[in-house]
């Protein structure tokens, strides 16, 4: 209780220092450090703010990220005229985002993507998880990493971080193990979005962070994502059922809609409802296994949105990406700045493990044991393309 007043007061005093300290900041920083702003973001309980922290760079990209779900709230980039637009999808408030929006700008976890049936065996035992998406379990449970308050540490610098971090009970949504967790953000100077991710456990349990930000590098959020031009460095994919479950097999994208491997735009194929696989989806809605299997940085996926020349490259340690078109959004969600976001307004590229690795003992491990660390690597990085 007495922590709670002593951060409400903290919070209060944070919220009005940073008007003024906007101002100081403009005379006291250093030629290459923007302090990070802190401002309250809405009430989590009566007694407890989620705070929302401004990361600058001296390049004037500017990022948005809430404790609340470790949320990308807002993400500006420029495009080939210099002028900065927000390219992420979300709401201008927590209430927003409280609402149950779909994951907008979220980490994910304890499990991001879907098991099947939610259930899956570890060592002998069966563990059941809420199925809230149809007969499966998506991206964490009915409360997951993206609903929870993350407990964060501003880092100030010429590449300011925020580190957040949350312990997940054992049994929390069901999975076993007190799972530690924390996710650093960086902005650099190259305007590239660095999130870090790590954990650790003291039961064996299943593990599978990302984030879920969605994107419109147009601009505006006035424009389906459909003239976005894509490339994915990866030579298969993984069919899945009509329930969005990998059937297990790695199938050959070449003579498909799901060949990226150069360039293509998102329009172009994404209507082929001749192809199962597109319909099952609505689109894409699907996990490509990257060509480079290694737990190194490689090039995962690039977007280039041709009539701004915003050009979005991800890099990632993970095995595999998630291409999803927003194909569920149908135009209910009312978000930043009165947008409505309509069908396929906005484009995720979800770093990760293949979906239902629990239950498909051919698919690279999700399982995290006591004594080991998770650690996984993704980065967003904006340039601009004439
Ligand atoms: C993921 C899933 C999609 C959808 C979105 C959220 O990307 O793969 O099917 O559930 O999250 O709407």
């Amino acid at each position: 209780m007495k922590k709670n007043i002593l951060l409400v007061a903290g919070l209060l005093a944070g919220a009005m220092l940073t008007a003024c300290e906007s101002k100081k900041a403009e005379n006291t920083q250093t030629n290459d450090t923007l302090k990070i702003e802190q401002s309250v973001f809405g009430k989590v309980s009566d007694s407890t703010n989620a705070t929302l922290y401004t990361l600058k760079n001296q390049a004037g990209t500017e990022v948005k990220i809430s404790d609340f779900g470790g949320t990308i709230v807002s993400w500006t980039a420029a495009d080939k005229n210099g002028k900065f637009e927000d390219i992420t999808l979300g709401c201008d408030s927590l209430a927003g985002y409280q609402k149950g929006v779909p994951y907008f700008g979220a980490l994910i976890g304890r499990f991001g993507n879907r098991i099947a049936n939610g259930q899956f065996q570890l060592d002998g035992t069966t563990y059941t998880l809420a199925k809230n998406n149809g007969p499966n379990a998506l991206h964490g449970g009915l409360k997951g990493f993206d609903k929870v308050l993350w407990t964060a540490t501003p880092i100030d610098g010429d590449e300011p971080a925020l580190k957040l971090t949350y312990t997940a009970k054992d049994g929390e949504e069901g999975y076993p193990g007190n799972l530690s967790v924390e996710v650093i953000y960086t902005l650099t100077k190259d305007n590239s979005l660095k999130i870090d991710y790590k954990a650790t456990t003291d039961k064996a349990t299943v593990i599978n962070l990302t984030n879920h930000a969605y994107f419109n590098l147009k601009g505006g959020f006035n424009s389906d994502i459909l003239d976005h031009e894509v490339t994915l460095n990866a030579d298969k994919f993984l069919p899945v059922s009509k329930t969005l479950i990998p059937t297990g097999e790695l199938k050959a994208v070449a003579g498909t809609p799901f060949d990226f491997t150069k360039s293509t735009k998102i329009g172009s194929r994404i209507n082929d409802t001749s192809d199962e696989q597109i319909k099952f989806g609505g689109g894409y809605d699907h996990c490509w296994v990257l060509a480079d299997s290694s737990k190194n940085l490689k090039l995962a996926a690039s977007v280039l949105e041709p009539t701004s020349g915003r050009f979005l490259e991800v890099f990632t340690t993970e095995p595999a990406i998630q291409f999803y078109t927003g194909n569920f959004l149908d135009g209910t969600i009312v978000g930043k700045g009165g947008a409505v976001y309509k069908h396929r307004y906005g484009l995720c590229l979800e770093t990760q493990h293949y979906p239902n690795s629990p239950n498909q003992a051919s698919f690279p491990s999700t399982v995290l044991k006591p004594g080991e660390t998770y650690q996984t690597t993704t980065v967003y990085k904006f340039s601009v393309k004439k």
